[in-house]
């Protein structure tokens, strides 16, 4: 079933998300929901605040096809480990569509998660992936790709959120790295 997706000012976006203890049935249609929700978007990465559902699960295929063969679906995950050197690409995010901008991450992560059953699992990532795994851990914490851009460019851009979303929504302070 694809999911609405909840865009920028609305307040799902902000709330860190809450930590998932069971995994069931429930958990594996959320996902499965998820992923196609985010295939048919088209996108590569989908937090579950993105559809409203403030609990900690991502999906993320970076491969721009469906066969669902590079599909991540991970559950509670979050950075272990990250690389001292940088790369700056540009972002975009299914909630804040017709924005695009550089955004400035650790070139490489290991991640910890566990997977739809419950399996812990450990991940190294680079380049592409190791972005997209970063942007989506951040949406369960309440932060999107915008509270990362330099100074500069997050003063300039406010404008033009204003103008397609009607409202300046800001990371809840605990919340902004
Ligand atoms: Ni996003």
């Amino acid at each position: 079933m694809i999911l609405t997706i909840r865009v920028y000012g609305d307040d799902v976006l902000r709330r860190p998300a809450g930590t998932v203890t069971s995994f069931d049935e429930q958990l594996a249609t959320l996902v499965q929901d998820m992923a196609e929700t985010m295939y048919s978007a088209p996108g590569i990465g989908l937090a579950a605040p993105q559809v409203g559902v403030s609990r900690r699960i991502i999906v993320v295929d970076i491969s721009h096809n469906d066969h669902q063969d590079q599909l991540y679906a991970l559950i509670n995950p979050e950075v272990v480990e990250r690389s001292e050197e940088n790369d700056r690409m540009e972002e975009g995010c299914l909630s804040i569509p017709g924005v695009n901008e550089a955004v400035v991450r650790p070139t490489w992560v290991k991640i910890r998660a566990q997977d739809v059953q419950g399996n812990e699992v450990e991940i190294e990532a680079e380049g592409l992936l190791a972005r997209c795994f970063q942007h989506e851990i951040d949406h369960l914490n309440g932060i999107l790709f915008v509270d990362r851009l330099v100074p500069f460019r997050k003063k300039l851009i406010r404008g033009k959120l204003k103008k397609l979303f009607g409202t300046i929504s800001p990371p809840v302070a605990a919340n902004a790295g």
